[in-house]
């Protein structure tokens, strides 16, 4: 009787030490993750000065519908400071359609647009650090020291020297789609060189547009030192000074979760804590098996079988498919492969995924957990974009072809995870806590007003 009573007590004592141990388990879980470093300075371009002046200048051009053949979208209309550098649609209404955000229209009369753009507009968040090597979904421009221009990217050979990083190099890109920004052959003389595929027609074209507007003339005189008369600007000048807008002022390290790495504990709420072990924990999401470093990227490309919504990139069941990475390495076993995405400001940004699937964060997390079911169960009404019969049409193609689904579920690499309801939610705590405060009212970054006269409407 006596000793059983010991025993009792003994198993209380342990009791008492488990419980102990779960009370301070995010603490001690926070020690044995393999959390990253935080950002500083000496992460970033120009150690994360830029100069002002040339951000300033590249911001009026990211702002400026002169990029455009038709002088009707800007760059910032499908990465707008009103909607988180992004678009707020599951896939952008390119160069013919009207207004922002979530009220932009397909457009009218000869004028509409022909297609939806292919892809979602991603934020562009931190993409000055220089960590940032890969851009777009596919990773078709990256740094290639192996290539004469330093980068590799769609242009080969024609893409000019004298960028300074990949931000610059992307920035070379909108202007010569015709869905994006040239417009159709016919309608402007940029559209005709861009579908003839003459880039370095279409660059030089831009660039003599802004030859001709003072205001801007004399800001290029004034960042760069090889621009002394107007004659003296190029396209180069364009993308290298919209980089150091967007590395500037899209810069957004000081999230909760940025500031609980750098030592200031109660940052991180108990559940975003809880979330961030989930997140990091081998035993549990393992979510950081993919999300990891100090942007939750490893830059790497991933499988995980996202509905494929839009007119595609024309592969696959009547070109409607996207096969993402295998169109640049040209290798199968890249296909369906996307790249995993940074998750800074994520919670900003819907909608999510290469084709904007997902509407909503908790539905791109679910999504995570159970690729498959989610995938067959998908419902494209969810998508966010303004609706055309023909359009609506395109853009279910693929998802209701079973061949097609049943070819981008086997190719998915993520295996599936159990998590509790409580835990979920936690976990979605922590990605909330990847939220720079300063990133939620980005209005400051619109520019007073153009040199070229233009509006900022759209
Ligand atoms: C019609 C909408 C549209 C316009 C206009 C547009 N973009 Fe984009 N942007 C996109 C889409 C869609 C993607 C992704 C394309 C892909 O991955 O294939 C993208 C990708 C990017 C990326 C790469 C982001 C990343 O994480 O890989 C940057 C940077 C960017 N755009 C900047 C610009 C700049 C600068 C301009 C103007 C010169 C511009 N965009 C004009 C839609 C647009
Ligand atoms: C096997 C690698 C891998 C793992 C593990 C992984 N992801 Fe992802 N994640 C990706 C890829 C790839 C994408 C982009 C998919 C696409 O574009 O279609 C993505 C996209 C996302 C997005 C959408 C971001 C955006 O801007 O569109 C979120 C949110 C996300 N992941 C969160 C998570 C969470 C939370 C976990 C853990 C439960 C996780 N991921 C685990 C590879 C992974």
């Amino acid at each position: 009787m006596k000793q059983r009573k010991t025993e009792a007590r003994g198993r209380k004592r342990l009791s008492l030490v488990v419980i102990t141990l779960l009370a301070s388990g995010t603490a001690l879980a926070a020690q044995w993750l393999d959390l990253p470093e935080p950002a500083d300075d000496s992460d970033y371009y120009d150690n994360g000065n830029p100069d002002p002046a040339k951000a300033a200048l590249g911001g009026q051009l990211f702002f400026d519908k002169i990029l455009s053949g038709n002088l009707n979208i800007s760059c910032a209309t499908c990465h707008h400071a009103l909607t988180d550098t992004g678009d707020g649609l599951s896939l952008p209404v390119g160069e013919g359609g009207r207004g922002l955000g979530a009220t932009r229209d397909t457009g009218v009369g000869a004028d509409a647009i022909h297609e939806r753009v292919p892809r979602n507009a991603p934020p562009i968040f931190n993409l000055g650090a220089r960590e940032f090597t890969t851009l777009f979904h596919d990773g078709r421009a990256q740094v290639d020291a192996t290539q004469p221009s330093g980068f590799l990217s769609p242009a080969g050979d024609a893409l000019p020297p004298g960028l300074d990083n990949i931000l610059a190099v992307q920035a070379m890109f909108p202007v010569t789609s015709g869905t994006e920004m040239a417009g159709q052959p016919g309608e402007n003389p940029i559209a005709d060189a861009a579908a003839a595929g003459d880039l370095p027609g279409v660059w030089a074209q831009i660039a003599e547009r802004l030859q001709n507007v003072s205001g801007y003339v004399e800001q290029f005189v004034a960042v760069y030192d090889d621009v002394n008369v107007a004659e003296d600007i190029t396209y180069v000048h364009v993308a290298n000074a919209i980089a150091a807008f967007e590395a500037l002022n899209w810069r957004a390290d000081n999230s909760p979760f940025d500031r609980f790495l750098r030592g200031e504990k109660a940052a991180l709420g108990f559940e975003a804590r809880r979330g961030m072990w989930i997140f990091y924990s081998p035993r549990k999401a393992n979510c950081a098996s993919c999300h990891s470093g100090t942007f939750q990227t490893n830059h790497g490309f991933a499988a995980i079988a996202t509905p494929q919504i839009g007119p595609g990139k024309g592969d696959g069941f009547q070109g409607r498919d996207d096969f993402g990475r295998e169109r640049v390495t040209s290798s199968v076993g890249d296909r369906y492969r996307f790249r995993v995405p940074t998750l800074r400001n994520v919670a900003l940004t819907a909608p999510y995924g290469h084709s904007g699937a997902f509407n909503t964060l908790e539905d791109m997390v679910r999504h995570h957990l159970d690729t498959i079911g989610s995938l067959e169960s998908y419902d494209a009404g969810q998508a966010v974009m303004p609706s055309r019969s023909d359009l609506d049409a395109l853009d279910v193609v693929i998802m209701n072809d079973e061949v097609s689904v049943a070819n981008i579920a086997a190719a998915n690499e993520l295996a599936p995870v159990q998590l509790t309801e409580r835990e979920f939610r936690n976990l979605i705590a922590f990605l909330h806590a990847l939220t720079d405060p300063s990133s939620i009212d980005l209005r400051d970054d619109i520019p007073g007003e153009l040199p070229s006269g233009n509006t900022l409407a759209e």
